[in-house]
C-alpha cells in the first residue's frame, strides 16, 4: 500500500506537511521484554521507514518529535541513552537521507544539547541544505511553549532597537519567527502509542492541523499505517472554521 497522492478515489489533496509525536518505544520495548534502550532502538527502524515512505510518496515535509522540553526530567541513562542515538543516527543515517533528496532541519533548544551533538546537528544540516525533495525536521529538546517563547524574546528585541512597531505585530510576523518558519503548517498531526494529546508539541503551528490518533506502538508503524493515515486524511474536508457554503463558494 502506498500514499499516492494522486489516486482518484480520495477525495481531498495529499497532506504537504506531516508531524508526527512518536509515542510508544519504552511500552513495545516492555512488550517485547527488552530494555527501554532497544525500544528507542527500535524506533529509529520506524523512523527510517517513515521517512522513505513519506519521500516516496511526495510528502513535502516531515516533522518528528524526537525529545520534547520535559524529556530532560527522564532518568540521566535514557537522556544520555537518546543524546547517543541521535549521535549515532546522525552518523549513520545522512548519507541515505541524503541520496533520497531530504534536507534535515532541526528545531529546539540546541544549546542545551551536548556540544559534539550540536556540532553533528550543524554539520548534518550544512551538508544537506540543498536538497529540496523534503525536509526532514527533528524536534530535539524542543517544547511549543518554548518555541512561542523564543518567538516573543526575538521579536521584543527587534522592537526595543526600533526595527518593528507593536501595531505591526500580526500573525505573519509571529509564524516567521517561529521554528518552523518558511515551511507550511502541518496538515496532519499523528501520534502513536494510544495517547490523545498534543503534549506542548508545536503549539502555534497546530491551529488548523488535522490530528489522527494510532493505538500502534511507534516501532510498529510502518509504511501501511502511514499510508493508511494518508487515506484518513484525504478523506477529510478541511473547513479552517468557515462552513461548508462558504468553502464551495470560495472554490468557484
Ligand atoms: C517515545 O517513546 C519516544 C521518544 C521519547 C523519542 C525518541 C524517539 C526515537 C529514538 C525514535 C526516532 C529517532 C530519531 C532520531 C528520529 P516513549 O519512551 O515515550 O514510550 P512510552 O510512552 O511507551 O514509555
Amino acid at each position: 500500500m502506498t500514499a499516492d497522492t494522486n489516486s482518484a478515489e480520495a477525495p481531498y489533496p495529499a497532506p504537504r506537511h506531516i508531524a508526527i509525536i512518536m509515542d510508544g518505544n519504552g511500552r513495545w520495548a516492555s512488550a517485547h521484554g527488552k530494555s527501554r534502550y532497544a525500544g528507542h532502538q527500535a524506533g529509529v527502524g520506524a523512523a527510517r521507514a517513515i521517512a522513505m515512505a513519506a519521500v516516496e510518496s511526495g510528502i513535502k515535509v516531515l516533522t518528528l518529535f524526537a525529545f520534547s522540553s520535559e524529556n530532560w526530567n527522564r532518568p540521566a541513562d535514557e537522556v544520555n541513552g537518546l543524546m547517543h542515538l541521535f549521535f549515532e543516527v546522525l552518523q549513520q543515517e545522512l548519507d541515505e537521507l541524503q541520496s533520497h533528496g531530504i534536507q534535515l532541519r532541526f528545531i529546539g533548544a540546541r544549546e542545551h544539547l551536548p556540544e559534539i551533538l550540536r556540532k553533528r546537528i550543524a554539520a548534518a544540516e550544512a551538508k544537506t541544505a540543498g536538497e529540496v525533495r523534503m525536509v526532514l525536521v527533528l524536534a530535539v529538546a524542543y517544547g511549543g511553549r518554548w518555541d512561542l517563547v523564543q518567538a516573543t524574546q526575538r521579536i521584543a528585541a527587534k522592537v526595543r532597537a526600533g526595527d518593528l512597531q507593536p501595531d505591526d505585530i500580526d500573525e505573519a510576523v509571529v509564524s516567521r519567527h517561529m521554528a518552523l518558519a518558511g515551511l507550511p503548517a502541518p496538515d496532519l498531526l499523528i501520534r502513536t502509542g494510544g495517547e490523545q494529546r498534543v503534549s506542548n508539541f508545536l503549539l502555534w503551528d497546530l491551529a488548523y492541523t488535522e490530528i489522527l490518533f494510532s493505538p500502534a506502538f511507534w516501532p510498529d508503524f510502518r509504511a501501511a499505517e502511514f499510508a493508511a493515515a494518508v487515506d484518513c486524511f484525504r478523506a477529510r474536508e478541511r473547513r479552517y472554521g468557515r462552513t461548508r457554503d462558504r468553502l464551495e463558494a470560495l472554490a468557484d
